[in-house]
């Protein structure tokens, strides 16, 4: 398969930032949700930060008949909503607005898309009809049916003129059998290199400075290993239930939503080795080999190590929620899973016999996403002797969102005559230090897709691989329904078989701090 200069150059994560191409870029089912939500705000604000090539046009493709002006205006009033900042610069938005275009059209006929591809020639003849980004936001089943008809069309080449790339947002198939037909489907008229699978952690800053942490501190990257640590905890956990997406949360279920790709995206970050250089490829071939070494989940691993919940109805701040069994389009007698706790091992060198905790769902009591890292206690000498209580142990807690930050827990002397010890903190919050420019997930991702650097993306042996850990999971959990101890009350931190995970080694959840 061999790969152009021109398109070797795109994948490359070198790319001056600056050099952004004129491009042309294409929202197949723009009528989605996805688009109004997040694509147009998050292309919105890299107009705004004047971040977007100095040329440009977004067209958005979807069956629904609109025309550009009125699905311009559509997406001004959705913008007034989903915009991170308000209000709507209506210069910035004039300006961008007249960018946009509309081609109505259904994915499965050839004649849309050649109207598709008269659209992109009346933009000229240049980079704006040569450079193309595709986002695939439509049902993964149609992704092989478009991928074939813009080759038809003549827009998508493996080597051709300019550059041609597609993006492809989640549920990235539901096993790896699909997930492994849907990338050959994808790489049939593309390079792998012209593939960007989002997965929309990765555009958080929060979790690119993971890498950035470890690997710019000689401080912490000492300590990150087996010697120190004991244990690592990974919590992703919302305060939503599944509210109208129960039809998609009844084929998905936490497992799949959530650890398939964000948590084992986090926990490949958090525990890779430094890559060679900060290539794309570098980095993307050590988070594989961590993911690789995995320690594969028998049946009856699954049954010790994996915890699954369902919430019932409960309380979440003061407001009764409604059960996962009574939500809109989930079965009465579901035995889809809202809530999973497990235990990972790494059989590598630096990892050998720390247990890894992952846990997410929906109806936590609080919205937070968190790594705490907990470092060996001390010996039980000294303090600990003296007063009889075990001191706490020291950790590192990276906070992803909200309240993004970093804190050390540690321990330091009570003011006073005794000797007392309590734990304390250093505290970083991004906020403070840097101000609360947050950008969102998508506008680092979208951004990077057009320059070509696929550090962000996920690699298709690496979606391959975290299929494989979870579809061992599924087979654990085949025809066994939930059982009472699995059940846990919406608004409550998850089943109590959860707690048990950990009391087994002595260990205990840690509830994220919420430190502003
Ligand atoms: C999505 C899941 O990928 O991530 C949702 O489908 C989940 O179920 C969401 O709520 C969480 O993303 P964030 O950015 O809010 O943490």
């Amino acid at each position: 398969m061999a790969v152009t200069g021109k398109q070797k150059e795109a994948g490359n994560s070198g790319t001056d930032r600056r050099a952004l191409e004129p491009c042309s870029i294409v929202i197949f089912g723009a009528s989605g949700d996805l688009t109004a939500r997040k694509l147009i705000p998050a292309f919105y604000h890299l107009a705004k930060e004047n971040l977007l090539p100095p040329s440009y046009r977004i067209v958005g493709f979807a069956r629904r008949e609109k025309t550009d002006e009125s699905w311009r205006y559509e997406l001004r009033v959705a913008l007034n909503q989903f915009s991170r900042t308000k209000p709507v610069d209506e210069k910035v938005w004039q300006a961008f607005a007249s960018n946009l275009f509309y081609c109505q059209g259904d994915l499965a006929d050839a004649a849309a898309y050649k109207k598709l591809e008269q659209l992109l020639t009346s933009f000229g003849s240049g980079p704006l009809r040569e450079n193309l980004l595709f986002y695939l936001a439509t049902q993964p089943s149609q992704f092989g049916c478009v991928i074939e008809e813009i080759h038809r069309a003549a827009l998508l080449h493996k080597d051709g003129q300019g550059w041609q790339r597609i993006v492809v947002e989640k549920p990235f198939g539901h096993d790896l059998a699909s997930a492994h037909a849907l990338n050959s489907e994808l790489t049939r008229y593309a390079h792998e290199e012209q593939v960007c699978r989002i997965d929309h952690y990765l555009g958080k800053e929060t979790v690119q400075n993971i890498l950035m942490f470890r690997f710019s501190n000689s401080v912490f990257e000492k300590l990150w290993n087996r010697n120190s640590i004991d244990h690592v905890q990974i919590t992703v956990s919302e305060k939503f239930g599944v509210g109208d997406r129960g039809g998609y949360y009844e084929e998905a279920g936490a497992l799949r939503d959530m650890v398939q790709n964000h948590m084992l995206q986090v926990m490949s970050l958090v525990t890779m080795e430094p890559p060679v250089s900060l290539a794309a490829e570098a980095i993307r071939d050590e988070k594989v080999k961590l993911l690789k070494s995995i320690r594969a989940l028998t049946p009856e691993d699954v049954a010790k190590q994996v915890v699954r919940g369902q919430y019932f109805a409960g309380m979440v701040d003061s407001q009764p929620k409604q059960g996962y069994r009574q939500e809109a389009k989930v079965k009465p007698n579901s035995d889809v899973e809202t809530y999973v706790a497990l235990k990972l091992l790494i059989d590598n060198w630096r990892w050998s016999d720390v247990p890894f905790y992952l846990r997410t769902g929906k109806y936590l009591p609080m919205n937070a996403s968190e790594v705490r890292v907990q470092f060996r206690p001390t010996p039980h000498v000294l303090f600990a002797a003296q007063s009889g209580q075990p001191l706490d142990p020291n950790a590192i807690a990276l906070r992803l969102q909200p309240n993004e930050g970093i804190y050390l827990r540690f321990n330091g002397k009570v003011p006073g005559m005794s000797l007392g010890v309590q734990p304390v903190r250093m505290h970083f919050s991004y906020n403070a230090e840097f101000g609360a420019y947050t950008p969102e997930a998508y506008e680092r991702l979208l951004l990077e897709a057009i320059i070509g650097d696929a550090t962000l993306f996920i690699r298709r042996d690496e979606v391959e691989t975290a299929w494989k850990i979870v579809d061992s999971i599924r087979i654990g959990w085949e025809n066994k329904p939930l059982t009472n101890r699995e059940f846990y009350s919406a608004g409550t931190w998850g089943p109590i078989a959860a707690d048990d995970l950990l009391a087994q080694s002595g260990r205990a959840w840690h509830e994220p701090q919420m430190i502003k």
